[in-house]
């Protein structure tokens, strides 16, 4: 299975760049190690050695991610963990560490998710599911069928900015039930245009179930809370991001962390991938990286 990761050289130097020989860092949604083994290599060239812990939700993704990088000769070290990245003070803990020279988050599915029907993210799958972490309970199956209208209505005007989100709910409540991704798209599709120049709603509507599934936005705030106490002097966070809602919690965030005094934005304050990333991966055109680093 493949993902190409977006804005990887950008990633690699700005850490194989800032980060001395001995660095430890996190990436903290690992999935394929696409990033993981981009950056070990960028180490490796400089003639540096790293110790990166990838982690990731999804124990498939692990799986997939351990396959890549046992491929991938290295000299630095790299280690898996299943862990949440908002309680990276867990994976510290586990590696006997008091803070790391560095994060990556890069938010989101990964298209191994994504093309696994079985795992209910796309237009197309068998069935409405949309967690990364399939040990936890709840799943898009229950929010579409078994919330409230309003309790639906509020997810998708908050987790979406869905336009008519209340009509929208209203109208899945009367389809229920409503078993695969496939039936939901169509229903939306039915009774929905996209409006020109905008986002198709069913998209939203997929981000907004999607994000209630996973508590993205909450993982990403309290992870966003602990970065000074993770982070050692010297250390670098970026995040990159693929839609509004994540930005903004993450521009705010740093905005705050410049402003204490302690941390700088590194580069621009914003970096998006090139047209020819874009034109080879289109997955690349929503990202948005941002990077600081504590002083
Ligand atoms: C866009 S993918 C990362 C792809 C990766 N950079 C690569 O190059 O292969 C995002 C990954 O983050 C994981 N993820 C999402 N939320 C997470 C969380 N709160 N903690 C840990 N992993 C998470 C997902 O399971 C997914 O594998």
């Amino acid at each position: 299975m493949q993902h190409t990761p977006v804005l990887v050289k950008e990633i690699a130097e700005i850490f194989s760049k800032n980060l001395s020989n001995g660095s430890v860092f996190i990436d903290g949604t690992v999935g394929l190690a696409g990033h993981t083994i981009e950056l070990a290599n960028y180490f490796d060239r400089q003639k540096k050695k790293a110790t990166i812990i990838g982690v990731d939700q999804d124990v498939k993704m692990l799986a997939l991610a351990l396959e890549n990088v046992r491929k991938n000769k290295t000299n630095c070290e790299i280690y898996l963990k299943k862990e949440n990245y908002a309680e990276l003070y867990l994976v510290l803990k586990n590696y006997q560490l008091i803070g790391v020279d560095g994060v990556l988050l890069d938010l989101g599915v990964n298209s191994a998710q994504f093309d696994d029907l079985t795992r209910g993210f796309s237009f197309n799958a068998e069935k409405l599911d949309m967690r990364f972490d399939e040990s936890k309970k709840l799943t898009a199956h229950t929010i579409v069928n078994f919330y409230s209208e309003k309790e639906l209505g509020n997810i998708l005007a908050k987790f979406g900015e869905v336009k008519g989100a209340y009509g929208i709910a209203k109208k899945i409540v009367e389809d229920r039930p409503i078993k695969t991704t496939f039936e939901l798209k169509r229903l939306l599709e039915q009774n929905y245009q996209t409006r020109k120049g905008k986002i198709n709603p069913a998209t939203l509507v997929f981000q907004a179930l999607r994000i209630e599934v996973n508590s993205e936005l909450k993982n990403l705030e309290n992870f966003l809370k602990s970065i000074n106490n993770i982070l050692n002097t010297g250390g670098i966070v970026a995040i990159i991001s693929f839609h509004s809602l994540e930005d903004r919690l993450v521009k705010n965030y740093f905005y705050q962390l410049v402003e204490s005094g302690e941390f700088k934005y590194l580069k621009n304050k914003l970096i998006v991938p090139s047209a020819e990333e874009i034109a080879q991966n289109l997955r690349a055109r929503s990202a948005k990286l941002r990077v600081i680093k504590k002083y």
